[in-house]
């Protein structure tokens, strides 16, 4: 197998790009580095399988030889990057998804993906399966993103019904682990980083409000599982199990044995209230289930950022 990985430099599309190679395949991964790190690949550079270019997908990007599948990860993913380059996080959900798209038409690739627990917005149904539509703010300054993977998966299922696209989208809910950056702003990093210099951890709102998390190395699966498969609509990938950010909060001081306490912080405007997955579809047709419990995989997180 040939593939291309956009966004390989980011913090899941680098463990896909691992998780790949391993499999005896032969990667090719962009990433125009605006939230990624070159050093998440350096692992990699001495590997003749795998070669990296630094491109934006919002130009074509033309490929010598055959590819069998595009992974479509490229777009800043945390909020803090999205809110600061709204603009670049629409095109790359638009123009970027279009170009990888025909990328993969012109190769007869499959196509897939990496689509959002955000296109439910702030969800009224719980959990969330892949037939809600969501309730997202259209203009709310988190739409660059909620509504460009909703577009992005738009243009997916248009290039599969109007073009003959093979193309599957994975709706992904909250991923962690090694590579995610410290100050990412994401919650997970965000109190981990904190734990470790032992001040007290933010906590958005009450702390009421629920996440569900999943392990990098279970989301790879997943993806490469769904990829394989036959299946056009969208499948829920993340951990099944719902827990409150302050139960979290009080995870990560657990493992990183301190006890900081915790501060509160206002709410950010259109921040989902509830967040869990459905994941009986993911389960019926991938057999994917996620394996690292969260207290092992918030262990080996802290272990990567004290390395
Ligand atoms: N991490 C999560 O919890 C999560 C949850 C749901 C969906 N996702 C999706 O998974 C994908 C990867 O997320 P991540 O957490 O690894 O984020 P990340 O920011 O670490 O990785 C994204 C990568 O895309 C690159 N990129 C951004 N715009 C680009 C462009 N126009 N051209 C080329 N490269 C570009 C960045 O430099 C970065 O390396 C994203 O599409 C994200 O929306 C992630």
């Amino acid at each position: 197998m040939r593939v291309v990985v956009s966004g390989a430099a980011g913090f899941i599309g680098s463990h896909l790009c691992d998780r790949l190679l391993a499999d005896g395949q032969e990667v090719i991964g962009l990433d125009n580095l605006s939230t990624g790190r070159v050093e998440n690949l350096h692992h990699l550079q001495d590997r003749a399988e795998f070669r990296f270019f630094r491109h934006d997908i919002c130009e074509p990007f033309q490929s010598d030889g055959r590819i069998d599948v595009v992974y479509n990860l490229a777009c800043p993913a945390s909020p803090r990057d999205y809110l600061a380059a709204p603009l670049e996080t629409l095109a790359a959900c638009s123009e970027g998804t279009r170009n990888m798209l025909e990328l993969a038409l012109r190769h007869r690739a499959t196509f897939l993906q990496a689509s959002t627990s955000e296109a439910y917005g702030d969800a009224l149904v719980q959990p969330q399966s892949e037939t809600y539509w969501g309730n997202v703010n259209p203009i709310g300054p988190r739409s660059v993103y909620d509504e460009g993977k909703r577009y992005a998966e738009a243009l997916t299922m248009a290039y599969h019904r109007e073009r003959g696209a093979d193309t599957r989208i994975a709706r992904l809910f909250n991923v962690y682990g090694p590579r995610m950056k410290r100050g990412d702003g994401r919650v997970l990093p965000a109190f981990l980083d904190q734990a470790l210099r032992a001040v007290p951890l933010t906590v958005f709102g009450d702390g009421s409000q629920t996440r569900s998390f999943c392990y990098v190395s279970d989301i790879v699966e997943g993806i490469v599982g769904l990829a394989a498969s036959d299946e056009a609509t969208p499948v829920n990938l993340g951990g099944p199990d719902e827990i409150t950010v302050l139960e979290l909060a009080k995870v990560v001081q657990t493992v990183a044995d301190v006890d900081c306490g915790v501060t509160h912080l206002e709410l950010p405007q259109d921040d989902p209230n509830r967040r869990q997955p459905d994941i009986a579809k993911a389960r019926r047709l991938l057999r994917w289930e996620p394996e690292v419990d969260l207290r092992h995989g918030v262990r080996l997180m802290l272990a990567s950022y004290v390395e």
